[in-house]
C-alpha cells in the first residue's frame, strides 16, 4: 500500500492569541479549530498560538485540551507577542476593557465579547480601533444564525414593508437559584439584553428614545446590585416601536432569546430554543394565510451553503464559528471593518448606549432619549 501524503493547506495563516479559557474559550477554540475545514477553500487556516489565564493549571489544561501551542498566566504575553495577529478576548466581562485597548495599542486585530464595557469604555475601544485601522468584532454572534440573517435581510430588503413593532426579550432562568454567584454589576441588561439590544439594532435601526422599569426581587443583599429584570419600551428611528426586556428569573426559559416583528407588509418571529425555524407571515388576503414555518437550512439560505445539505440542522456553535470565519475572512481581504454584517466596537458601543439610556430611564422614570448619553 502506498497512501500519498496529502498536499499541504497552502492558505495564508491567520495567528489567534485568546484570554480566558472558560466556557466562550472553549467555544472560540472551537470555532477557529472548525472554520478552517469547513469554509474550504475560503477563509485561511487558523494558528491557535497562546492562551492565557489566571490560574496556571487549568490554562495548561486548556491549552492541551484546545490545541492552544502555549500558555501563560499574563494576558500581556499575548498582547506582547508579534506573532500574534488577533487578540480574542473571551474573559469576563472585568476583563475586556483594558486587554482589548492593549492590544489595540500593540497593532492587534480584536475580538472581543459582549458587552465590551460600559459606554464611555466601549467607545473609547471604537476610537481606538479605528485610530490604529485594526479590525475589531463585539460577539454579537446571534447576528450569525442563518435565520436571523434571513430575517435581517428581508426586512433590509423591503419584504416587511414599514416597520411597525417589534419586541424583543432574551429570558433565563438560572438567577432564581439562590446561590447562583454574579459577578456582573449590571445583570440581566449586559449579560443577555446586550444581545437583545444588538438584535433590535441589527434587524429594526437606531433606538431614539427609551423608557424603563427595572425589577429586582431576588438581587437583594448579600446578592447585591444585579438586574434581575429590564423591561424597556423603545422608540426607533425609522417610527417602529416596541419593548426591549431581559430577565434573568424565568423559570423554565433556559436559553430564550426570541423577538417578533411587525411589518406593513408581513411577520416575522423566531427564538434561540429553536434557532432554525424562523416563522413568516406575509399579507395576502387570501383564506389560507397565517405563519409558515421556514426551516433555514437550505444551501440558499444566507450562511448554510459551507454546512451541511438539506435541513441537517445548526446549532448555537455554530453562529459563533460563521461570525469568527467572517472575522478571518476580513484579516486575509485585508477588509478595513467586519461590518456590517458583524457587529464592530462602534455597534458594541452603541449597544452600550441603549442600556445606559434603558438605565438612566429607569433611575428617572422619565423617557430618555439615546442621544443624551455622552
Ligand atoms: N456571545 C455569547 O454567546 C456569550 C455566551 C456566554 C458568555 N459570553 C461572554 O463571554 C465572556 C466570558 O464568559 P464565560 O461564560 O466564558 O466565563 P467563564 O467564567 O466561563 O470564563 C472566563 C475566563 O476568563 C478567565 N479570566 C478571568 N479573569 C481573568 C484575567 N484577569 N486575566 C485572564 N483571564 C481571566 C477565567 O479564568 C476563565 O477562563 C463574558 O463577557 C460573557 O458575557 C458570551
Amino acid at each position: 500500500v502506498s497512501a500519498s501524503p496529502a498536499p499541504a493547506d497552502e492558505r495564508q495563516v491567520v495567528s489567534f492569541g485568546m484570554l480566558g479559557y472558560g466556557f466562550m474559550g472553549k467555544t472560540h477554540s472551537n470555532a477557529l479549530k472548525t472554520l478552517p475545514y469547513i469554509f474550504w477553500p475560503g477563509a485561511a487556516q487558523t494558528r491557535l498560538v497562546t492562551i492565557s489565564g489566571r490560574t496556571e493549571s487549568s490554562v495548561r489544561e486548556a491549552a492541551t485540551r484546545y490545541g492552544w501551542e502555549k500558555y501563560t498566566t499574563e494576558w500581556r504575553d499575548v498582547v506582547n507577542d508579534p506573532d500574534i495577529q488577533v487578540f480574542d478576548n473571551v474573559g469576563p466581562d472585568d476583563a475586556h476593557f483594558e486587554p482589548t485597548l492593549a492590544a489595540i495599542q500593540a497593532g492587534k486585530h480584536v475580538v472581543c465579547e459582549k458587552p465590551l464595557g460600559d459606554y464611555a469604555q466601549s467607545a473609547q475601544l471604537a476610537e481606538a480601533a479605528a485610530a490604529a485601522g485594526v479590525l475589531n468584532l463585539a460577539c454579537f454572534n446571534y447576528r450569525f444564525v442563518p435565520a436571523v440573517r434571513l430575517a435581517h435581510d428581508m426586512i433590509a430588503s423591503g419584504e416587511l414593508g414599514d416597520i411597525y413593532s417589534a419586541n424583543f426579550r432574551y429570558a433565563q432562568e438560572w438567577h432564581t437559584d439562590p446561590t447562583a454567584e454574579f459577578g456582573n454589576k449590571t445583570g440581566a441588561l449586559d449579560v443577555i439584553g446586550s444581545h437583545a439590544i444588538d438584535a433590535a439594532r441589527y434587524l429594526v435601526g437606531e433606538v431614539e428614545t427609551v423608557s424603563a422599569l427595572i425589577t429586582n426581587p431576588l438581587t437583594s443583599p448579600p446578592r447585591g446590585e444585579p438586574i434581575d429584570t429590564v423591561d424597556a419600551l423603545a422608540q426607533y428611528a425609522g417610527g417602529a416601536t416596541g419593548t426591549i426586556s431581559a430577565t434573568l428569573i424565568a423559570p423554565g426559559r433556559k436559553n430564550r432569546l426570541g423577538w417578533e416583528i411587525n411589518g406593513s407588509k408581513g411577520s416575522v418571529y423566531w427564538d434561540l430554543e429553536n434557532l432554525n425555524v424562523l416563522h413568516h407571515h406575509k399579507r395576502a388576503g387570501a383564506a389560507t394565510e397565517g405563519f409558515m414555518e421556514i426551516i433555514v437550512n437550505e444551501e440558499h439560505h444566507p450562511l448554510v451553503a459551507p454546512w451541511w445539505p438539506s435541513a441537517h440542522i445548526l446549532g448555537w456553535e455554530h453562529s459563533h464559528i460563521n461570525m469568527l470565519a467572517h472575522f478571518t475572512d476580513a484579516v486575509v481581504a485585508g477588509s478595513s471593518t467586519v461590518g456590517p454584517e458583524a457587529a464592530t466596537c462602534a455597534d458594541g458601543a452603541a449597544a452600550a448606549r441603549v442600556a445606559e439610556a434603558i438605565l438612566r430611564a429607569a433611575a428617572s422614570g422619565e423617557r430618555v432619549e439615546v442621544s443624551s448619553v455622552v
